[in-house]
């Protein structure tokens, strides 16, 4: 795909520029997509159009609502799209998180659907697919269309610019048919992912949900073993393609800390006895995390075994999310109190069991932590992928740290040397803590060596390099059977 034009549209934006007492500061958001697809862009230049978030976001684009990104030293260009305040509650807040969201993820919150919100959702990507259009410097660009938000606008590029490579990556789980057929738009959402020259999902078993619920919905001719569905005489290729991180570089981590230099800085900060064991959850302040069953795992933990009360912290960092939403609104609540009632009742003088942080943490500052953590605990309830497990082992330079892994987050496919627990489970996960807390540093480093090398193999830009390598096939085909 060499010296083709990339156009990436996501709802998120890599870059957010904020106005603040000390002047314009430039934030990165918490989300596994842009942490994915961000090192690609920087890799290929292009153009990612993506909703203009930040509060001085207009204050620092051209004419043509573009900005040069990374800020400083730009690599590529960032195409602000606008939203009124209507459009954001419907498309965004309504149907992407409300709707889809909880109807993809499984996770026991009803989906709802409003027939406004849909039709927001329908306004706005419409608005993506024009911009898009005006982008293309050709009339076969290489789109790359990013998860939930637009599951509309492939079939709309693919309206107008006919010889488009367009590759849909669906980050989140797709599920079986009968859970996805409580959506009263199956139909139209399905068939405006079929615009997709491929789509991408992070398992077999998401590809395998999906064409179940084509088969189960549409008049399309599947072919199982080539995974290729056609519909309205125009083929999709569904195949997995499992996300993942870019690996750090030798520059990246010769800036960091000695790991005993950053746990000796984290339990300074945190006022933590030498002998403690300190676990780490880093989430999104989403109800999809399992971050309740994973506060009652500790609570299990600490009456099984009383030894480690006094001597096991779980550090939680939830970064604040959708926080106009009802239902994160009421899981907040729920969590500060189940945090409260867990440190009241094990809780000593200098001592909770718990400590929550209800904030956006940066980078560095969440590599320090990941470097002074014995355990990293991911009990997502349902998850495409999830990061944070594989950023923790990227860290670990010093092979130490225990990885505790739900088996329904994506990754658990690939990371099986983690101690993997059902989270609902929540004795199995208070073993799986104590069984981290007590692991030998042998056996620590044997687990974690071996996610290490996978994760390195298996980088983002293997990702990307597999999907970009089918749509450059798909092209020579297409080339072809024009002649
Ligand atoms: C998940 C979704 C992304 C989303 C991210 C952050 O990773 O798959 O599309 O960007 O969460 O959520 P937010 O709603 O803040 O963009």
């Amino acid at each position: 795909l060499r010296g083709e034009q990339v156009i990436v549209v996501s709802n998120r934006e890599p870059y957010i520029h904020a106005k603040t007492d000390d002047g314009i500061v430039v934030k990165r958001p918490a989300s596994g997509l842009v942490a994915a697809v961000e090192p690609v862009m920087r890799a290929c230049s292009g153009t990612w159009i993506a909703h203009g978030s930040g509060s001085a976001d207009r204050d620092v684009v051209d004419a043509n609502d573009r900005v040069g990104v990374p800020p400083g030293h730009a690599e590529y260009t960032l195409r602000r799209i606008w939203l009124s305040a209507e459009e954001e509650q419907g498309y965004y807040y309504g149907f992407a998180n409300e709707g889809m969201w909880p109807l993809c993820h499984v996770a026991h919150v009803r989906p709802v659907f409003r027939e406004s919100d849909w039709e927001q959702y329908k306004a706005v990507n419409q608005r993506f697919a024009d911009a898009v259009v005006a982008e293309a410097r050709s009339e076969d660009p290489v789109v790359l269309v990013q998860d939930y938000h637009f599951a509309l606008l492939p079939a709309m590029v693919r309206a107008r610019l006919p010889r488009a490579t367009i590759l849909t990556f669906w980050h989140i789980p797709w599920p079986n048919p009968e859970s996805f057929s409580i959506c009263p738009w199956r139909k139209e959402i399905l068939e405006g992912m079929l615009g997709s020259t491929i789509l991408g999902f992070h398992t077999r078993y998401h590809c395998k949900n999906f064409i179940e619920t084509v088969d189960r919905f549409l008049e399309a001719r599947i072919e199982h073993e080539h995974s290729m569905i056609t519909f309205n005489d125009d083929e999709t290729l569904v195949e997995s393609y499992p996300i993942s991180i870019e690996w750090p570089s030798d520059a990246e981590r010769a800036s960091w800390a000695p790991a005993p230099e950053c746990r000796r800085r984290v339990f300074d900060r945190l006022g933590l006895a030498a002998d403690t064991v300190l676990a780490v959850g880093v989430d999104r302040f989403d109800y999809t995390k399992g971050i309740l069953e994973r506060l009652h795992a500790v609570e299990r933990l600490l009456e099984k075994h009383p030894e480690w009360i006094g001597r096991f912290v779980l550090v939680q960092i939830a970064a604040p999310t959708r926080d106009l939403l009802e239902e994160y609104q009421l899981f907040q609540q729920r969590i500060a109190r189940t945090t409260e009632r867990v440190n009241e009742r094990f809780g000593r003088p200098g001592y909770k069991p718990i400590l929550l942080f209800a904030q956006h943490h940066d980078h560095d500052a969440l590599t320090e932590m990941y470097r002074a953590a014995d355990v990293c605990v991911v009990t997502s309830l349902h998850d495409g992928m999830n990061l944070v497990c594989k950023e923790f082992v990227s860290v670990r330079d010093d092979e130490q740290g225990v990885l505790v892994l739900s088996r329904f987050a994506g990754a658990a496919r690939e990371m099986t040397e983690a101690l993997i627990v059902n989270p609902y489970h929540v004795e199995e996960t208070a073993d799986a803590l104590h069984r981290a807390a007590i692991m030998p540093p042998a056996e620590q480093r044997e687990r974690i060596a071996s996610l290490r090398m996978t994760v390195r193999e298996n980088n983002v830009f293997r990702w990307a390099g597999h999907m970009l390598a089918d749509a450059g096939r798909s092209r020579l085909r297409q080339r072809i059977d024009e002649r």
